[in-house]
């Protein structure tokens, strides 16, 4: 039986490591053994499993048992109207300019790595205020994660104290127009926001399909889990599901300086399509 003693040796630290990039292209680092080992020690008690030679059988013949390792694995913090500055520019310069186009359609969001929902609900709060006072605005929004739970999580969408108290101090107005209390003492966004929010399992590393492209691109504090040839494909792949003239937005943590990407800086955190970009399609 596996125990608090038990340790993970370095050849199955390396094939887990293999096996958790394999399938999220998530880079465990070289010092992150401990932590892998805390992530995992209880599931595979819960499992019943007494070694991880017996586990890696598991994995390789149950999806199930994959997703369960992809959840523990990936580091979900996250919660409402966090980095400010990125909120503004959303709402002070990705939506008037898109309303200036007079598009006679719905505005489309991609929040790429939604977590448990906070980041595509405040997306969500932050539209429908703009939708109840612009005659003919609409939009809607996907929140897409690789971890299941997460979603599972977003889907519900009951909030803590805590996980609203960013939009609460900044934004209160539309944290009272657009939240109500639950009946689990938490908060949840109105029916009108939820209906237009959709949740989908996806894996950053593929290509998001049978979507048309997307006015503006969430994707923060997920690049820094990615090596550098790693992080260039899936910006490729937000690239070709931008529309031109659409913004990106990466986490306070992460820059596209150094990369070879089809995204020119507008601010810090803030990216668009270069005009004409030299990556081939
Ligand atoms: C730290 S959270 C960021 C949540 C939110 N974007 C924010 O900034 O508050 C990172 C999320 O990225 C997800 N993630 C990690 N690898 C992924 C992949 N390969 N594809 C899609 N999502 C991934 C994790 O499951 C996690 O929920």
């Amino acid at each position: 039986m596996i125990d608090e003693k038990t340790q993970l040796s370095d050849t199955d630290f390396t094939k887990l490591r293999a096996i958790i990039h394999k399938n999220t292209g998530i880079t465990i680092g070289d010092n992150r053994k401990k932590m892998l080992m805390g992530r995992l020690r209880g599931r595979l008690r819960e499992i019943d499993t007494i070694d991880f030679k017996s586990y890696f059988a598991r994995l390789a013949s149950d999806a199930g048992e994959m997703q369960e390792l992809i959840n523990r694995v990936t580091t979900n913090k996250t919660y409402c109207y966090r980095t400010p500055r990125v909120w503004q520019h959303f709402s002070e310069t990705a939506v008037t300019e898109f309303h200036a186009k007079k598009e006679k359609r719905a505005m489309r969001i991609w929040s790429a790595a939604a977590s448990s929902g906070e980041e595509p609900y405040t997306i969500g709060v932050l539209l429908e205020d703009v939708r109840k006072s612009t005659l003919g605005f609409d939009y809607s929004i996907l929140g897409s994660d690789v971890s299941q739970r997460v979603l599972d999580k977003a889907d519900v969408g009951s909030y803590s104290d805590a996980a609203v108290a960013s939009l609460r101090m900044e934004k209160p107005d539309i944290f009272n127009t657009y939240m109500r209390a639950n009946d689990e003492g938490n908060f949840s966004v109105l029916p009108e926001i939820k209906s237009r929010i959709k949740f989908k399992l996806h894996n950053l590393n593929e290509r998001l399909k049978n979507t048309r492209p997307f006015d503006v691109v969430f994707l923060r504090n997920v690049l820094i889990y990615f090596a550098q040839a790693e992080q260039e494909v899936i910006l490729d792949h937000v690239y070709k599901l931008l529309e031109p003239g659409g913004y990106l937005y990466i986490g306070e943590s992460e820059t596209l300086t150094r990369l070879n990407t089809g995204f020119e800086s507008v601010e810090p955190l803030v990216y668009r399509p270069k005009p004409t970009s030299g990556i081939a399609g």
